[in-house]
């Protein structure tokens, strides 16, 4: 008889997809469900980029590209982020992937060794350790607190660091907490990675979405910090499937056999609708959409606060919201399914995303307008008080 590979038995399936198929079936039965789920806004990517990329189509620009991306696409990002953030990248650096999720199995693919761990806090986004699997390492989660913002404890990052470990991977604006790390703290984080000789990952895919605290790059701290992005969240284009990551001059060889080898070349026709987001005009309606999320998450937070429901760490960016649930229930993962049964609200349930205290907790998404958001809040009060 025919079997899968062992790795695929140990990639759980997300608790949220038993969600979204209930509210699949309830929507197709006629009931107004609310999506608070999924981590994707209700904004499609720019009109202008949409027709840029139709326009490279007529154009037959239907090739492949070089495999670290088009010169002039790596080129607007390197200038982005002189322009934003005042850092200098060398394009060379550049890497141009198939979202980050491309990115993320190409770095570990670039950085883990087979047996090795990569250290990473729980709660943390759940792809990472199966990206992980594929190379035959393995994550290992560090519990966080949300007293503590669901940081890793800097003195535990050192204590915790083993023969085996080979870095630490983190997330700003992070997914599922909304968190934002301070300057000071990846800092201190990269200093015991380096005197470690291990690597340092920041995720910054939620970069530009920041509501509260400083809105950086990794990269003004160290070249050799491996940062990754994406034009899915503040570009509003997850399904273009498009992102990038920039690597340590040392890595640039290395990163681009694994792109010619893993992907030839990221999509020809994302690239040049890409091309568009830079454009002054693009820029700014992207940043219009981040004022709509900052007035969406002002409306769900004070919500919740009105239901008396405690926000597990400071919601700064993303478009994320944690909520602990625990005094209200012993179950978040049935707390979710009853409040879509009975209210037709979709969250997405802690156990997603770590292992210790998750089942604590829910993620709320602030994907759809405010009255929708309004709406979900009645009929969350609504279930409470049933
Ligand atoms: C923290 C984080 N990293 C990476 C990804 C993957 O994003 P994409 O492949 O759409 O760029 C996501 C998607 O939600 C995410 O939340």
């Amino acid at each position: 008889m025919q079997t899968l590979a062992k790795r695929v038995e140990q990639i759980a399936p997300f608790q949220v997809m038993a969600v979204m198929a209930r509210a699949k079936q309830l929507q197709a039965a006629g009931q107004d469900v609310i999506h608070l789920e999924v981590g994707e806004p209700d904004f499609s990517a720019p009109q202008a980029v949409n027709e840029a990329g139709i326009a490279a189509i007529s154009e037959g620009k239907t090739g492949y590209t070089s495999a670290t991306g088009l010169p002039e696409l790596r080129q607007s990002i390197s200038e982005f982020y002189l322009q934003r953030y005042g850092v200098d990248v060398n394009s060379e650096r550049i890497v141009v992937t198939p979202g980050a999720s491309g990115a993320l199995l190409l770095l570990s693919s670039l950085m883990a060794e087979v047996g090795s761990e990569v250290l990473m806090p729980d709660p943390c986004y759940p792809c990472n350790r199966h990206f992980l699997l594929q190379v035959g390492a393995k994550a290992r989660m560090l519990e966080c607190f949300s007293e503590n913002n669901f940081e890793i404890d800097l003195e535990q990052l050192q204590s915790e660091w083993r023969d085996q470990t080979t870095g630490l991977w983190l997330a700003s604006p992070a997914n599922p907490t909304g968190s934002v790390l301070s300057q000071e703290y990846i800092q201190q984080a990269w200093s015991i990675v380096q005197q470690q000789g291990g690597h340092l990952l920041v995720d910054e895919i939620y970069q530009g979405l920041v509501f509260e605290g400083h809105d950086f790059t990794a990269l003004s701290i160290s070249d050799d910090i491996f940062v990754v992005n994406s034009f899915s969240k503040y570009f509003a284009m997850t399904g273009w499937r498009l992102g990038w990551i920039v690597v340590p001059e040392w890595a640039i060889e290395g990163a681009t056999k694994l792109a010619q080898n893993l992907f030839i070349s990221a999509s020809s026709v994302a690239q040049y609708a890409a091309l568009r987001a830079f454009e002054p005009d693009v820029l700014a309606e992207c940043e219009d959409r981040r004022q709509t999320l900052a007035k969406r998450r002002i409306t769900l937070i004070n919500g919740l606060k009105r239901l008396g429901l405690t926000i597990a760490s400071a919601p700064q960016g993303a478009f994320y919201v944690y909520v602990d649930v625990s005094s209200i229930t012993t179950d978040a993962m049935q707390w979710c399914l009853d409040l879509l049964q009975q209210e037709y609200v979709a969250l997405t349930p802690g156990a997603d995303f770590g292992h210790k205290e998750a089942h604590k907790y829910v993620r709320f998404a602030y994907t759809c307008d405010c009255d929708r958001i309004e709406q979900a809040l009645l009929r969350i009060e609504r279930f409470m008080a049933s």
